[in-house]
């Protein structure tokens, strides 16, 4: 396997959700073709690319290579993208790997000796690198050099080896879980923000562009609205609806065709699809609102801890359905009302919070 193609390192998909957040197969070519080639292409995120913009200017002024750059932010808001917008705006080529794909500091050290001046390594799923790795990127992203160790037990001898002047970007959907001394190397740090509904639907409008496919305004506006947010959901979701109106209409997305097309995809108009809807509906009606354990939960919608963790619940608690708490999660009074259910005390909220008690003596 090929660890330097994007596509050997891609986790399974949570099943095969409409909105899995890995893209696979067909997905990722069509993908890549949607990909913004250039800062001026890429669609939002006015801040991370205001600031990047000047970090490349400045280096490129300077005729130096770019600072390491750290992008944090959920998964499809366009890491990977921004990392291959760096190095062509760099006029650089780019290496990519990923975290899980260096399991030995060996590995890395073999990447980074490999090199050339100014490349760009992208380095998807940072978090998820071993330790002796890591601390061997330290080395290389502060000084250029690497202590390669060559020989076992008490004859090993640390060989010293320069590097070329590199970029590192690294990308993580958890910058939380990125111990300090790595995070403080970066010389940028990028955090991407969910897409607010205007941008999806340029972004909409842009890929229907390049796939040739004819949509009105309301049709985009459709479409965004149920895409948590999320390019990657956005492009996914035009091309279930575009198949529809092929199949079913003349072929142009109208706001109806849009809404028909999608709940036959099982997304709703808030942009919960099965999974979300299997996690909400087991906490409301299984366990009365909760608090309920995460791990309960997960088995309750026969679902990996993570994948109800990391797939479901950052939209459910971002869209104020759900939330963590120290006891559990809690379904919000929001949630009662989406799925059109009463809890038992007859109204919609105050699920699985017992009666304060005296807080303040009374
Ligand atoms: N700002 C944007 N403008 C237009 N399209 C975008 C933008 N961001 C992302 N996309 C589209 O969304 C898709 C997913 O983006 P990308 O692969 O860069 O996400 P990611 O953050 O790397 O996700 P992951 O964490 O899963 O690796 C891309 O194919 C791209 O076409
Ligand atoms: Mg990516």
């Amino acid at each position: 396997m090929n660890w330097d193609d994007e596509s050997a390192y891609a986790e399974p998909p949570a099943g095969d959700r409409l909105v899995a957040t890995a893209a696979d197969g067909e997905d990722r070519a069509v993908e890549a073709a949607l990909r913004p080639k250039d800062l001026g292409e890429f669609v939002g995120q006015e801040r991370v690319r205001e600031q990047l913009d000047l970090v490349l200017k400045a280096a490129r002024a300077r005729g130096a290579t770019a600072d390491h750059v750290l992008l944090s932010g959920a998964p499809g808001l366009g890491k990977t993208t921004l990392s291959m917008i760096i190095a062509a705006e760099m006029g650089a080529p780019i290496r990519i790997t990923s975290g899980p794909a260096i399991q030995h500091a060996g590995d890395l050290a073999a990447i980074l000796s490999s090199l050339t001046e100014g490349e760009v390594l992208f380095l998807d799923e940072i978090h998820r690198m071993s330790r002796p790795a890591e601390e061997m990127l330290y080395m290389a992203m502060e000084d250029f050099r690497v202590d390669v160790i060559v020989g076992k037990g008490p004859g090993a001898t640390a060989i010293p080896l320069e590097l070329p002047p590199f970029t590192l970007v690294g990308a993580t959907t958890r910058a939380g879980l990125l111990p300090p001394p790595l995070r403080d190397r970066f010389g940028f740090t990028g955090h991407m923000e969910f897409y607010a509904p205007a941008e999806l639907q340029r972004v909409v409008h842009r890929s229907a562009r390049l796939l040739d496919v004819e949509i009105e305004d309301q049709g985009a506006a459709e479409i965004a609205g149920r895409s948590r947010g999320t390019p990657r959901i956005a492009n996914r979701l035009l091309r279930r609806v575009r198949d529809y109106a092929q199949v079913k209409a003349d072929g142009v997305i109208t706001r109806e065709i849009a809404a028909q097309a999608l709940d036959v995809y099982e997304v709703d108009a808030r942009g919960l699809d099965r999974l979300d809807r299997a996690v909400l509906t087991a906490l409301l009606k299984l366990f009365g609102g909760g608090p309920v354990g995460l791990s309960t939960l997960a088995v309750a919608v026969g679902e990996e801890r993570e994948t109800v963790e990391e797939v479901a619940e950052p939209f459910l608690v971002r869209e104020g359905l759900l939330a963590r708490t120290p006891r559990g999660r809690i379904a919000t009074p929001a949630a009662w009302e989406h799925l059109g259910l009463v809890n038992d005390a007859g109204t919609a909220g105050r699920a699985g919070t017992p009666p304060q008690q005296g807080l303040f003596g009374g």
